[in-house]
Formats: C-alpha cells, structure tokens, sequence
C-alpha cells in the first residue's frame, strides 16, 4: 500500500513537472545552518531550461543557495520547492531521489583521483547501479555504455582508461561533468566550476555546460556560480546577483551595469570602513559608491 502511494506520488510530480515548467519555486525564504541565518527573504523562481549565473562576493551566501537546492541547507521560513518535492517537508527517501535528479560540480572537482575517468563517471550511476555492485565495481553493459557515452558528451572518451590523478584541471572537471551526466540530473548545479582553471579550460567546461543546457536532447537547468563577470555574462540566460544574503539583482546579463556590480560587489562593513577612512579625508562614497571629492569649505 505505502509503495503504491510512493508510485503515485512519482507520477503526480512528474506530471505536475510537465505542465508546471518551474524546476525551483522559492517564497519569502530564509535560508541558514542550525538556525544562523545566511540568505533571507529569498523569492526565486527558477525555469526549466534555465542558464543561470550567480555572481556576487565571498561570504555572500552563492554556496549556501546551491545548498538549498540539494537539501543540505536548513529552510528556517519560507518556502523551498524542487523539482515539485516540498523541501520543508521531505522523507529520506524522498531527498535521496530528489538529489538522485540534481548533479552537482565543484571548484575543486570532488574525484576518486585514483580511480580512473570512466570508474569516476559509475559512481554518478549509482542510484541505478547499486551501492553492492558499485563497491565490487560488477557493472552491466548499459551501465559501462552510459558511462562511456557521457565521456564522450565531454569529449574525453579517449581518456577512459585514464586515472584522473594523471589528468588536467580542466580534463578532472570536464570527468565531473560527465559523473553528473550520468545520473540524468534534471538541473546541474556547478559552484565556482572554472574558478582553479586556466582561461582556454575554462571556456571549454562553459562551453560544455552551455551544450548541455541547450542541446535538445539533454536541457539540462544549469545554476553557476560564477567567480568571473565576463564569463557570467557570455554564458549565462540570466544573473542573479547576491549581497549579504539578498538577491540585489535579477535579470538578463546585458542589464546588469557597471553600477549594479559596485553595488553587488562592494560589503556592508567594507562600505562602512571605506566611508571611515574616506571620511577622515576630503573624499567620501557616495550612495552610488562613487568615490567623490567634498568641495572645500572657505
Ligand atoms: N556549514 C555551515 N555552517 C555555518 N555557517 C556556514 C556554513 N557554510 C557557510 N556558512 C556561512 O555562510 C555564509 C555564506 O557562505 P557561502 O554560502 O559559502 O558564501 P559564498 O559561496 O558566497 O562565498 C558565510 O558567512 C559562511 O561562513
Ligand atoms: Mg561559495
């Protein structure tokens, strides 16, 4: 009786999916860690088919939104839903299938370096694979041909056999792209991917997820972190931007101005300690973070 109502559930999120389109529906959320809270008063909707760039200072609070999504950050008010699964009201078994549909890629790659490339893109097939048959490494056919398949997508097929403590920055992420490939993830989450990589890596990774989001067959959501502007900009559908953990802003790249990335980029407590030693002078920062001259007083 609870498997079919299990079933059942599946299929109406499923169905509700389809007709929906909104992967990621956030209201008036607080979001933090054991009651710290780091984002508030989130509202975020999010498509499927998205190309979304984050940009915004360390400690802004890019990590913990990409937390949020996976279910590893505490919904502390609000609303949090993914992928129609109620993230203030979920089962284990229910998160583990949520994040079975979201793939995740890190600055720092998160590889079995000693395993090889095509071993490193299994573990992403776990779900299907088993963890018993994962551990004694006893794949089937399809499974090595899905793994091989998402090599290729990459463009590393030739490197299979490959251990990845042999590979590049840029071969050991385009690996990691291929391992969340696997697990046919719905939306991919990649927090700072080309942030530790040299600028022709980098373009190849973003180029990669760019195919990923638009290929027909895949569309897969992407949501980045993105260190650089520029590239945000090349890449991305559309920018937020967050402050202290505020969305300061939310809109397509060609709008986002010099201006708003002051804004974006420029701390509370940096803007206070600039205004304190601009103070002590005769220049100051005005509302708009423009360093000003005060005009003498006669
Ligand atoms: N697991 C955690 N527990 C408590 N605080 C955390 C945790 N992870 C991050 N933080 C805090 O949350 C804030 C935002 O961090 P983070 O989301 O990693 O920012 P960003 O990715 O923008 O650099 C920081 O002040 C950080 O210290
Ligand atoms: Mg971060």
């Amino acid at each position: 009786m609870r498997c079919l109502k299990l079933i059942t559930d599946e299929i109406l999120r499923s169905t509700k999916m389809e007709t929906s389109m909104e992967v990621i529906k956030i209201e008036k959320a607080e979001i933090g860690y054991t009651g710290k809270p780091i984002l508030k008063q989130i509202d975020l909707n999010i498509k499927k088919g998205e190309f979304i760039g984050i940009i915004g200072s360390s400690g802004a609070g890019k990590t913990t939104l990409l937390k949020s999504i996976m279910g590893k950050a505490t919904v502390l008010s609000g609303k949090i839903c993914v992928l129609n699964y109620d993230l203030n009201n979920i089962s284990k078994k229910e998160l583990f299938r949520l994040r079975s549909k979201v793939g995740i890629i890190f600055q720092g790659f998160n590889l079995v370096e000693r395993l090889t490339a095509l071993e490193n893109v299994l573990t992403g097939l776990i779900h299907k694979v088993g963890v018993c048959r994962s551990i004694i490494k006893f794949y089937k056919t399809e499974h090595l041909e899905k793994a091989y398949q998402c090599l290729k997508i990459v463009g590393l097929q030739d490197k299979a056999l490959d251990r990845c403590d042999t590979l590049s920055g840029g071969q050991r992420q385009r690996v990691a792209i291929a391992r969340a490939l696997a697990q046919e993830p719905d939306i991919l989450l990649a927090d700072e991917p080309v942030a530790a990589l040299d600028p022709y890596s980098a373009k190849q990774v973003m180029n990669i997820l760019q195919f990923i989001n638009e290929s027909p067959e895949l569309k897969v959501t992407v949501i980045a972190n993105l260190h650089h502007i520029e590239i945000a900009k090349k890449y991305s559908k559309r920018i937020i931007g967050i402050k202290d953990g505020h969305i300061v802003f939310d809109n397509k790249p060609a709008l986002l101005t010099n201006h708003h990335i002051e804004n974006i980029y420029t701390h509370l407590e940096q803007h206070q300690e600039e205004s304190a030693m601009y103070s002590n002078s005769k220049l100051f920062l005005n509302n708009n973070n423009k360093v000003e001259e005060v005009a003498p007083v006669n």
